[in-house]
Formats: C-alpha cells, sequence, structure tokens
C-alpha cells in the first residue's frame, strides 16, 4: 500500500493536507524514505513511486503538502523541472529535493529556487532524517547546507478612493477569478469589521475569527486558518467578520500583520478589501502588498480622491506598485469627466476601466455569484487587473490544452 495513515483518518479527501508527501523513483530510495518517516513517526505520510512528474500531475490536484519529497534524478534539467513544480505547489511547502547529480552549481541553483534541501543518492538514512526532523520541527538547515528562502502568496489590496465605488466587488471579483479562472488558492480578507460586505457578496457566513486573529494574534497558525475561513468553491477562501458597531477593534495592533503572513504561507494569493486607508494599522498590509489597486469613479471629485489616496502611498511606501481603476463608467451621465480629463487630473494614467454593468453587478451580488462568472464589463476589468498584477494560471489550468506537464517541465521524462 502506498499511503501511510498514523492518524486513521482522512480517506482520499483532497482537502486534507499530508504532513510529507514523497515520490521517489528507485527501491531503495522508497525504502529509506519509508523508514525514516515511521522512525520520525510522521501522523499524516503519503510515499508514492514515481518522478518529478508524477508529483505535478498529483499536486495539481490535491492540497499541497507541508513537506514536499521529490526525485530528480531521472530529470534532464532538474532546475525547471523544480521551477515547474513549485508553480503547482502552494506557497510555504518546504521541498526536499533528492537526485544522482553531486554537482555544487545544482545545489545552489535548487536553493536559491527555494528548496530546502538537495540530497545525493543513494541516500543515507541518518542526513535524510536530520533534514525531514528539522523541516518537521520547522527548522530547514538541520544538515547545515540547506538555506532555501520561504516561498510566500502575493498579497493585493484593493483600495477605494471613497464608498460605493465599487472596492468590495471589484476584490471579491478579482479573488473569485483567480481562484477559478487561475485555479489558484485565494484567501479573500474583509478588514471592515464591521459592516464589510464581501461574505454577503459571495454568500458566506462571517464568523467571529477575524476579530480573535487581531485582539490575539498568538492564536494564528495553520489550523486557526483553516478554521476561520468560509470557503466559496474549491480554492477561495474568505475571511470576513460582523461585529458589533461599538466593539473598537483596533488594527494598529499586530494581529492584521500576522495574519496576512500567516495567509501569505497558505495561499497564492490574498486579496484584502481595505478600509478606510486614513486609518492607522491599514499601512503595514499596503507596505505588504505586491501591488495597490486604488478604486475610484469618474467624477470630479473621484479624480480628487484618486488623487489624494494614490499620493498617499506614493509617501507612506514609495516603491509600491499602485494601479488605479475607475469604475461604475457610464452611471453619471451628467458631470462624468472623460478618461483625458480624469487622467489629467490624476496626473498618470489609468490602468482599468469598467463601465456601469447593473444587470450582472447587482443581480449576481444578490445572488452571491460574482459577476466575474459572466461575460460583462466586470469581468474583462478583472481580466485586465490580473494581467496588470501579473497572475498567471496555475499550470494545471493548461492541462486541458494537453501534455502540459511535458511542456511545464522540459526536463522531465514523459
Ligand atoms: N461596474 C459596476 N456596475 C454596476 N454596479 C456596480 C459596479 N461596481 C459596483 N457596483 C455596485 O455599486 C454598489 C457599491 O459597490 P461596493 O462594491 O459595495 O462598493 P464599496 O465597497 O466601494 O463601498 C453595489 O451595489 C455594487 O453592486
Ligand atoms: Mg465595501
Amino acid at each position: 500500500m502506498n499511503v501511510m495513515r498514523g492518524s486513521g483518518r482522512g480517506g482520499d479527501d483532497p482537502n486534507r493536507r499530508e504532513q510529507v508527501l514523497a515520490f521517489v523513483s528507485d527501491d531503495t530510495s522508497e525504502s529509506i524514505v519509508r523508514a525514516v518517516i515511521a522512525e520520525l513517526m510522521v501522523p499524516f505520510a503519503n510515499v508514492q513511486r514515481g518522478d518529478a512528474m508524477a508529483a505535478g500531475r498529483y499536486l495539481a490536484s490535491h492540497r499541497s503538502p507541508r513537506i514536499l519529497i521529490v526525485d530528480l534524478s531521472r530529470s534532464d534539467l532538474p532546475v525547471s523541472t523544480m521551477a515547474g513544480l513549485a508553480d503547482v505547489c502552494e506557497p510555504g511547502v518546504a521541498v526536499l529535493a533528492i537526485g544522482d547529480r553531486n554537482d555544487v552549481g545544482l545545489f545552489r541553483d535548487l536553493i536559491g529556487l527555494g528548496i530546502s534541501d538537495y540530497l545525493v543518492k543513494p541516500l543515507s538514512r541518518d542526513l535524510l532524517s536530520r533534514a525531514l526532523g528539522g523541516l518537521l520541527e520547522g527548522r530547514p538547515e538541520t544538515t547545515g547546507t540547506g538555506r532555501g528562502v520561504a516561498r510566500t502568496g502575493r498579497v493585493v489590496a484593493v483600495v477605494g478612493a471613497r464608498g460605493g465605488v465599487g472596492t468590495t466587488t471589484l476584490a471579491v471579483n478579482l479573488a473569485w477569478s483567480l481562484a477559478e479562472g487561475n485555479a489558484r488558492r485565494v484567501a479573500l480578507l474583509d478588514l471592515d469589521l464591521h459592516q464589510g460586505s464581501a461574505a454577503l457578496m459571495l454568500d458566506v457566513k462571517p464568523g467571529p475569527a477575524l476579530r480573535e486573529a487581531i485582539l490575539n494574534p498568538d492564536r494564528i497558525d495553520a489550523q486557526f486558518i483553516e478554521r476561520a475561513t468560509a470557503r466559496h468553491g474549491e480554492r477561495l477562501f474568505v475571511i470576513a467578520g460582523e461585529e458589533a458597531f461599538d466593539d473598537d477593534i483596533p488594527l494598529a495592533s499586530d494581529g492584521v500583520s500576522r495574519l496576512v503572513g500567516a495567509l501569505k504561507s497558505q495561499f497564492h494569493y490574498v486579496v484584502v478589501d481595505m478600509p478606510d486607508v486614513t486609518q492607522s494599522g491599514t499601512q503595514q498590509v499596503l507596505a505588504e502588498a505586491a501591488a495597490v489597486v486604488v478604486v475610484g469613479e469618474p467624477s470630479l471629485a473621484g479624480a480628487r480622491d484618486c488623487t489624494r489616496i494614490t499620493n498617499m502611498i506614493r509617501i507612506q511606501t514609495p516603491r509600491q506598485r499602485v494601479l488605479v481603476a475607475v469604475n461604475r463608467i457610464g452611471a453619471y451621465r451628467r458631470g462624468e469627466l472623460s478618461e483625458a480629463d480624469f487622467e489629467k487630473a490624476l496626473g498618470r494614467p489609468v490602468d482599468v476601466r469598467i463601465a456601469f454593468d447593473p444587470v450582472h453587478a447587482l443581480e449576481d451580488a444578490n445572488l452571491g455569484h460574482p459577476a466575474a462568472a459572466r461575460s460583462g464589463s466586470l469581468a474583462s476589468g478583472v481580466r485586465r487587473l490580473i494581467d496588470e498584477i501579473g497572475g498567471s494560471p496555475a499550470a494545471g489550468v493548461a492541462q486541458r490544452g494537453g501534455g502540459w506537464f511535458t511542456r511545464l517541465l522540459p526536463g522531465a521524462r514523459a
């Protein structure tokens, strides 16, 4: 039998997360890996016979393990093989590579990709035990050689230049499209703990966990995140609250950045529906973001608000990537600024324009479906936004085209 399950629970649930998943391509390595896993009493491990290509196929349809052991010895181009594998893996997974080439250059390249360690065959039971033991305890450097850089997901902060411009609509549709269209694991974090509407738009329940995380950051760990998020579809996870108005929850505590940090290690994208950014505590999220999307409306006041917010972000976090999205174009015929006038007032080009689309935006929001699920201005605007933030689909998405893994991993033999 391939699967060892110490805890006896789990079955074939694709959402169950293994502690250790190993793909090895020869008898000797397999028995050493099994022996070390037994010796370390890993509670939920899965050892399979196969190469990196098999690992990639498995990862495209299952949750990533905490630790992945992958055998690169059948790969002609192990570095590109590994880079391709990283693309189907969730961020934050510790990877232990094994191979048959004793080559310092290869070792250095793999470590540069974020691999925790590279062990050369024939596997030494002792070395593997030290490397794996260290990873299980969260120490990646036990063999004294590995120095992998942890990969993390990307934070996208969506900020409204003022209320009612469609910030939540855009954040929800962006998160949904990254999860459904691009097949990424996405967390949608609504930081308006009192009046947030992201959960409502997706018809999932807000819960007390967000408040708890902010007030007691020490409780935030992987299990906490599992419990705190409400799931929509397969890959979109929402974390939102609905607290009493008189309950003052200080975003300025380090709870918010700890939470965002924890989410980054489990999700490819963390989309944050931001509250008013003049509120203290929001700067930490902006500073963490790979991109900030400022949403405005095409009026004179809208242009002024957009300018003020983008300037403020530029002063606070000067190297930040800021994108401006103008939404609800055509909603206010009178007094609406032309594209040229808006850009003149803003002093920079607008990145994404989204027309007012009352049918899809309203109907779908009430039904708990994101409008981006259909064609229309919101869907195409969101796609533009994804292009701008550099969101490439997960490798598995190309699967429909056939032969994806061979294309993705030029070094992997069929
Ligand atoms: N492009 C759009 N077309 C039509 N209605 C939109 C569009 N964007 C947002 N809306 C609608 O505008 C209202 C405010 O949107 P919301 O996302 O809640 O704004 P905010 O979060 O900025 O307060 C909602 O009723 C929403 O459905
Ligand atoms: Mg909102």
